[in-house]
């Protein structure tokens, strides 16, 4: 087998950057270090895999990459990569679907509980000094049991939500699919409704797209404006998804009771944004899948993929962008 050269960026733990030197050369630089760049864009013209967290590598630097035959992102989102350019040359780009499922899943229902439940606001008066008393009525929480649970976006990760809501937390459960979707659940647990039904019926809606010109800024202003007023809403798809402004301007009009975000449009969220420090937004770094099994599965996958595309085989999780 031919030895070529693959380059790693950050994000690769140390046994599988070992796989991968078994039967290539590795090079690993940083594309965001300052001193490692230009190095990096260098590198690029040699390699025939690049492997590493989500990387918004351009066109022009696609340019530069004249060997290159498979990108393998640590991801199962693959919006970071321009689609239409990658098909255009041939080359395979690899993603890590099924083995996050679970763990992003599970985020997202604590991420309903510790809004409901006021979680972070509770631990942080206890931990600024502030129980003198027994907690009153202005502190209390709200129920999630028998709410309405309503997912937008019914793929692997929102039926894994539907499942832990309709069967561990006794909640009637709303989605909306663009395709006819099973809701995977028993009779009468789950429903697949429209948009505006989904909007209007819903206590708490959990947002799991991907983020593609059919769902940027499919939420906004007057789609917020049709949800309960003591709606929960929880994004842990992707941040563009949702308009961040119409969200706040919501949260400040008593249009929603509170969000909680895993996802931004602007990644990490920028220091002067209002969804960092709102009362009403629990703001978490993008941790879905963060951890260490599942972080460590999602290398593996990402590394057997690369190497299987190097061996000129099929690759476990290949992503389509035929249709880009
Ligand atoms: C994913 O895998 O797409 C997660 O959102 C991390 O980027």
């Amino acid at each position: 087998m031919t030895r070529s050269k693959v380059l790693v960026y950050k994000g690769l733990p140390a046994d599988q950057v070992e796989r991968i030197r078994a039967e290539h050369e590795v090079i690993e630089l940083d594309p965001h270090s300052a001193d490692q760049r230009s190095a990096f864009l260098d590198a690029l013209g040699e390699v025939a895999g690049i492997v590493g967290a989500p990387y918004r590598i351009g066109e022009a630097e696609l340019g530069r990459a004249k060997s290159l035959r498979v990108v393998s992102s640590v991801s199962v989102g693959v919006d970071a990569f321009p689609l239409a350019a990658l098909h255009q040359r041939g080359i395979v780009l690899c993603h890590t679907p099924d083995v996050l499922t679970e763990s992003v899943a599970d985020l997202l229902m604590a991420m309903v509980l510790t809004a409901s439940r006021r979680i972070c606001e509770l631990a942080n008066l206890v931990g600024q000094g502030g129980w003198k008393t027994s907690v009153g009525p202005s502190l209390y929480g709200w129920e999630v049991q028998g709410k309405t649970l309503g997912v937008l976006g019914y793929g692997r990760i929102g039926q894994a939500v539907a499942r832990r809501a309709a069967l561990g937390f006794n909640m009637p459960v709303l989605y909306r699919s663009r395709s006819q979707v099973d809701s995977g659940l028993p009779d009468g647990l789950a429903r697949q409704v429209d948009l505006p039904e989904l909007l209007r019926e819903s206590d708490f809606l959990v947002i799991v797209l991907p983020s593609s010109p059919a769902t940027r800024g499919l939420i906004g202003a007057a789609e917020l404006a049709q949800m309960k007023p003591e709606a929960i809403l929880v994004n842990g798809g992707r941040g563009p998804v949702l308009d961040e402004d119409a969200l706040v301007a919501a949260l400040d009009g008593g249009r929603l009771r509170a969000a909680a975000l895993d996802v931004f449009v602007t990644e990490p969220l920028p220091m002067d944004s209002p969804l960092r420090t709102h009362p009403k937004v629990l703001a978490l770094p993008h941790v879905g899948s963060a951890t260490h099994e599942t972080r460590h599965a999602m290398a593996t996958m990402a590394t057997s993929n690369l190497l299987q595309v190097l061996r000129g085989e099929a690759p476990l999780a290949a992503y389509d962008t035929s249709g880009a």
